[in-house]
């Protein structure tokens, strides 16, 4: 197989670490027996910079063309003055948007050496392996009415409306299930049913698409928000995968993620049409930019993700998470996961490292 994929480095530490990344990817290609093509191309503030806006149609057009893309970080102080239109960050919902990409995927894995990163007791954490599915298209953020208006007497009246329609629902649970069958085969959906309509459908037909879809090789548990908020703190390691809604899974993935307690750690996916888009979950961190103190492990498991769901190299997925395992448990560090007595390494060396032990 040859595989096209597009490179949006973007901005601030986004090339560093997404250099690593492809060489990474590279690396897994000979070794496991397929193809990598490369397109890389600006974005954010970059584009900003060369093209005098944030996406152009060229690189649209790139992406769309393209297997599955690869996105570094968008923004930074220089642009921060910008009208909100053409801010680099408009960039990722016009991509979003134009890829159809409903479907955004956060693992949160604790890695055990990382334990002590976390806020909360090792015995709490450890082991904690799951997995966010957030619907990214629908629901109160683009749902109608909404917006602020003046009334009669002089106060203000702000509206946004929850909306989820049959279809919306149908295709983020099948995208949970399928995700399921490469873990562990539990879901929890998570509504606020006993109060929210468009949630009580929610949750009717994730329960329908479960049954009526052959899913039964999944287990399938429903959970009120504000318990499942409480769980995972109180016992994270109940959860395989969480599916819910655009907000709820704006919230509950930030507060997943903090289980880890650092954000140089974390990959995100986001699929639905044709073509994935694959980005670590940090920003540009200006504060270290061109100094090889990034982490560049986020976009490595990134790589990871992106071999699993768009590249059909499950193996060579396991095969880098399993590498960021051992690289850790030997005791080398970047700056921000940095711990006494370990090893500390510039972004470089990880990614170096991380090759290394692939093979
Ligand atoms: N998806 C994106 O492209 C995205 C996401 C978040 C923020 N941003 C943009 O990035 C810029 C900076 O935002 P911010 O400072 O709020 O968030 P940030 O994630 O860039 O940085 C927050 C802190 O975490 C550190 N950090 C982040 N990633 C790291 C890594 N890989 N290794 C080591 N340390 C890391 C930074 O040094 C900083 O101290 C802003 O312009 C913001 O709009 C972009």
């Amino acid at each position: 197989m040859n595989y096209k994929i597009a490179v949006l480095p973007g901005d601030g530490i986004g090339p560093e670490v997404v250099r690593e990344g492809t060489q990474l990817l590279s690396r897994a290609a000979a070794l496991y027996g397929f193809q990598v093509e490369f397109a890389e191309a600006l974005v954010g503030g970059a584009s900003i910079d060369a093209h005098g806006k944030p996406l152009t149609d060229p690189v649209l057009k790139l992406a769309k063309q393209s297997d599955a893309v690869l996105l570094g970080a968008m923004g930074g102080p220089k642009w921060d003055g910008l009208d909100y239109s053409i801010r680099p960050e408009r960039a990722l919902l016009a991509l979003r948007q134009e890829l159809g990409l409903f479907a955004n995927l956060r693992p949160v894995k604790l890695f055990s050496a990382l334990a002590s990163a976390s806020t909360l007791r090792r015995e709490v954490v450890e082991g904690t392996d799951l997995l966010v599915v957030r619907e990214l298209t629908g629901g109160i953020y683009f749902g109608q009415p909404k917006g602020v208006t003046k009334l009669a007497d002089g106060t203000e009246r702000g509206v946004n409306t929850e909306v989820y329609t049959t279809p919306e629902i149908e295709r983020i649970a099948r995208v949970a299930f399928e995700a399921a069958r490469k873990r562990r085969n539990k879901v929890i959906s998570v509504d606020k049913a006993n109060v929210l309509e468009a949630t009580e459908l929610w949750r009717k037909v994730v329960t329908r698409v479960h049954k009526e879809n052959g899913y039964g090789d999944v287990a399938l548990e429903h959970m009120l928000v504000d318990n499942c908020a409480m769980q995972l703190i109180r016992d994270p390691k109940q959860f395989d995968v969480i599916v819910t809604t655009n907000m709820f899974g704006d919230i509950l993935s930030d507060e997943a993620a903090m289980l880890t307690g650092s954000i140089g750690m974390l990959p995100s996916a986001s699929l639905g049409g044709k073509v994935g888009m694959y980005e670590p979950v940090h920003g540009s961190a200006p504060d270290i930019t061109g100094k090889d103190m990034a982490n560049p492990l986020a976009t490595i498991l990134t790589v990871a993700l992106m071999l699993r769901h768009s590249l059909d190299q499950g193996k060579a997925a396991d095969r880098i998470e399993k590498a960021v395992q051992e690289v850790l448990d030997e005791g080398y560090r970047t700056a921000d996961i940095q711990e006494k007595g370990c090893r500390l390494i510039g972004c470089r060396e990880m990614g170096k490292r991380v090759r290394e032990k692939i093979g």
